[in-house]
């Protein structure tokens, strides 16, 4: 197993080489845990670590960072720290207990062996370690089977009442199952109904529901993710009248292809965030105040619900852009949008002509930029200053829709603009 670490790249080795060295000195032992050991064991990528100390992670984490000056958040609380690093972090806890007074709540934690910690947690696959210990360092550690569930390409809970103690557990049985194309095994497909039907995730909090759910929607192509949710009654949380049905397929997978055709062709613009689209398509089902009243509910972003609650607003003029559209009129249009709100009228309108304007947005008008500058007016007389802000914004315009390049094209066409201004 000591060759599985080494799948993990240079600079992760590095560091969890350095954790090991500090546990040999401090007398506890640590532990790589969660979905980077699953990951490991699957030879996918890994992005995060998450470790697990025998003993006291903030203590270790305090001396880890000011031995090696690295910044730290801690909480006491929950007997947890990260340590930030340059490109990723890595989080610490305290191997530990948990018990849960109610379903859903949150748990009471008490100090544990490893063992312990490894049962507290979601299913088995997730629930083996790497031992980052001078004695075994890289040996897999694997109370509860993950190992073999892993090769059999199976979710399954640690005991019976893992969906009742914690519901999002639920969407993340789906998570996993799509995301690896496993099985949930049967006797926890079971528990996982019977949470359901007793209404599991009333008695968790909208917050928690909301990070599970942009977790599924930020998995690639998270369609078949919903599909499977709804026909195991799972979105209810969303809206009770909520249907996932071939209709959304299509726009699911012209969104896939809005998304992929916006990432390879403007790279230059910022990365989008996708899961605003796909979450606005389960929305726009439903009337605009259900919308509005799910993204309060549920604590959403306040950028977030703008974004999405403009693309409800402006939806149906999006129709508007047509064939005579003026590029000035698109740009107008187009620019007070997010890019997530662009790509999702792309998708959502198979018509030719609302695309290519988009492309020809995306492309072109957004990036149009004048080559005059107010100081540039200045030199050349033109008062009073209160009018350059127009005059900038008509220049603008007559750019996009005359499409002039050079800088002598702009100046006889600003002095046009102002004969027409100060009139
Ligand atoms: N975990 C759990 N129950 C939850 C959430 C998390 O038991 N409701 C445990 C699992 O052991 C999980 C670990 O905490 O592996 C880390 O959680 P998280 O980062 O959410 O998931 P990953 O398994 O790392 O999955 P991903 O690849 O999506 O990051």
């Amino acid at each position: 197993m000591t060759n599985t670490l080494k799948k993990l790249n240079p600079e992760f080795n590095h560091v969890l080489q350095s954790f090991s060295d500090l546990a040999v000195g401090s007398g506890i032992k640590i532990y790589l845990v969660g979905g980077a050991v699953r990951d490991l064991c699957l030879c996918r990528k890994t992005f995060d670590l998450d470790i697990v100390v025998e003993g006291d992670a903030i203590k270790f984490v305090h001396t880890f960072c000011e031995r090696n000056k690295k910044k730290f958040k801690k909480h006491h609380v929950f007997g947890t720290a990260t340590i930030y690093f340059d490109d990723f972090h890595v989080d610490f806890v305290t191997a530990r207990r948990e018990t849960y007074a109610f379903s859903g709540a949150l748990p009471k934690v008490k100090p544990a062996s490893l063992k312990e910690d490894l049962f507290r947690r979601d299913f088995t696959i997730n629930a083996m370690a790497i031992s980052l210990n001078k004695e075994d360092y890289g040996l897999l550690v694997d109370f509860y089977g993950g190992r073999k569930d892993l090769e059999n390409g199976l979710i399954r809970v640690l005991h019976e009442k893992s969906f009742m103690d914690d519901p999002t557990r639920i969407l993340r049985a789906v998570r996993f199952e799509q995301r690896f194309s496993f099985k949930i095994e049967s006797v926890t497909l079971e528990l996982l109904h019977k949470a359901i039907m007793q209404e599991a995730f009333s008695f968790v909090n909208a917050h928690r529901l909301r990070d599970e759910l942009i977790s599924i929607l930020k998995e690639s192509k998270p369609y078949k993710y919903l599909v499977r949710l709804f026909r195991l009654k799972a979105l209810f949380f969303i809206n009770r009248s909520l249907k996932i049905n071939k209709k959304d397929a299509l726009l699911f997978a012209r969104l896939d292809k809005g998304i992929y055709f916006y990432e390879k062709e403007f790279e230059a613009h910022r990365k989008l965030e996708e899961y605003i689209l796909y979450l606005t398509a389960i929305l726009i089902k439903f009337p605009r105040k259900d919308a509005a009243s799910f993204l309060e509910r549920f604590g959403f972003k306040k950028g977030d619900k703008m974004r999405i609650l403009s693309i409800y607003d402006n939806l149906i003029s999006a129709k508007t852009l047509t064939k005579k559209t003026l590029p000035h009129k698109i740009f107008q249009f187009l620019n007070p949008f997010s890019f997530e709100s662009v790509v999702f009228f792309y998708a959502y309108y198979p018509d030719k002509e609302i695309r290519r304007h988009i492309n020809f947005f995306l492309s072109n008008l957004s990036v149009v930029r004048l080559k005059l500058k107010g100081h540039d007016l200045k030199q050349m007389g033109f008062a009073p200053l209160t009018l350059y802000g127009k005059l900038f914004e008509k220049l603008l315009h007559a750019k996009m829709d005359k499409g002039f390049e050079s800088i002598d094209d702009e100046i006889k066409e600003a002095r046009a603009i102002f004969r027409k201004l100060s009139a």
